[in-house]
């Protein structure tokens, strides 16, 4: 649905975009993560049209986005990171100007209107001034805009900052309706452990390029694998438990600490039940073998602190 490849982009000495691709396969609920400028919301300008790259290409849904901006246009909607002033405008208005700037009018605009509204938890608020909106209305009245024109394509720069946990929740429950509904959807976030939960996959940026990408389940599973795996040996078989870990070529280094011992292992959950019976079954009375679980947030603050190597392969002194 998305693809963009070697985007760079430089403001005056500052290479804000160095060489960043993507892929967002049709459907998929892709969280956007890096720190605060990584460069998400100048990849997302370039994607939206609003910004022209130096270099790169960006395709969405087939369409060359920098060559046919106008016809793209129908293909995404976007819910920029700031709100725009708009005084004097009530709900219903707003949103029968953003209808009419995408070519809808009479019935048909007002009907959209009213059921974006209502899908949005608006209706209410229709004959509200848009100014008088708390955050929480005002990001989810930004995601009606978005998709009057009913886009295959959402994009949103970081639509949860500043909201309250159960706002956050809720909008995050909107966007996998979304999601299930058809829509791809692509999210940007500073908090890894705020898209975990929603999306389908994750590409990590930061300093203008993606660092790390892929299905959710697969970046869990490189988070697990960079925690330990903790082991306790009962009855002083320390030793024979030492041998069979150092000969085990998934086994990439052994510390003992205190009275466990911290292995750093690169396999599946799968790979540790093997490694388990191992150690059995060269008599190791194992009492205690499991992972340490380390936060999503920690290992985020780890793989964008440059220090790539580290999450995966770290070698304790
Ligand atoms: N118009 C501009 N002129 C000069 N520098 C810019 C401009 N726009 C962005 N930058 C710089 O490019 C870098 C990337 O900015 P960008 O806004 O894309 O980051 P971001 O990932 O969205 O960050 P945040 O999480 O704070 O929103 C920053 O260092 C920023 O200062
Ligand atoms: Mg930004």
């Amino acid at each position: 649905m998305l693809k963009i490849e070697g985007l760079k982009k430089r403001f005056g000495n500052f290479q804000a975009l160095s060489g960043l691709d993507m892929e967002i396969e049709e459907g998929a609920l892709y969280g956007f993560v890096g720190p605060n400028g990584a460069g998400k919301t100048t990849a997302i300008r370039i994607i939206t049209g609003l910004l022209k790259p130096d270099e790169g290409t960006v395709e969405i849904a087939g369409i060359d986005a920098l060559r046919e901006p106008r016809r793209v246009r129908d293909e995404f909607g976007y819910v920029p990171d700031e709100f725009g002033m708009y005084d004097n405008l009530k709900v219903r208005e707003y949103m029968e100007f953003f209808a009419s700037a995408y070519g809808l009018d009479g019935l048909v605009a007002r009907n959209r209107c009213e059921e974006l509204l209502a899908q949005m938890k608006l209706e209410e608020w229709a004959d509200a001034f848009v100014d008088s909106l708390s955050r929480g209305m005002k990001q989810r009245l930004c995601l009606a805009r978005a998709l009057i024109h009913d886009p295959k394509l959402l994009v949103l720069d970081e639509p949860t900052s500043g909201m309250d946990p159960r706002t956050r929740l809720e909008f995050k429950e909107m966007l996998k309706e979304l999601c299930a509904e058809g829509k791809t959807i692509l999210v940007s976030s500073h908090i890894l452990s705020e898209l975990a939960q929603m999306c389908t996959d994750i590409g990590v940026i930061d300093a203008g390029r993606i660092i790390l990408s892929g299905s959710m389940s697969e970046i869990l599973q490189k988070v697990n694998e960079s925690n330990p795996l903790l082991i306790r040996v009962a009855g002083g078989k320390r030793e024979q438990a030492l041998n069979v870990l150092k000969s085990d070529e998934r086994v990439r280094t052994v510390v003992i600490r205190g009275g466990e011992i911290a292995v750093r292992f690169g396999g599946t959950e799968r790979d540790e039940a093997d490694l388990l019976r191992k150690l059995v079954g060269a008599g190791v009375a194992v009492s205690g073998f499991f992972r340490e679980q380390g936060d999503l947030e920690s290992i985020f603050m780890q793989i964008t602190n440059h220090d790539t190597e580290k999450v995966v392969l770290r070698s304790e002194e």
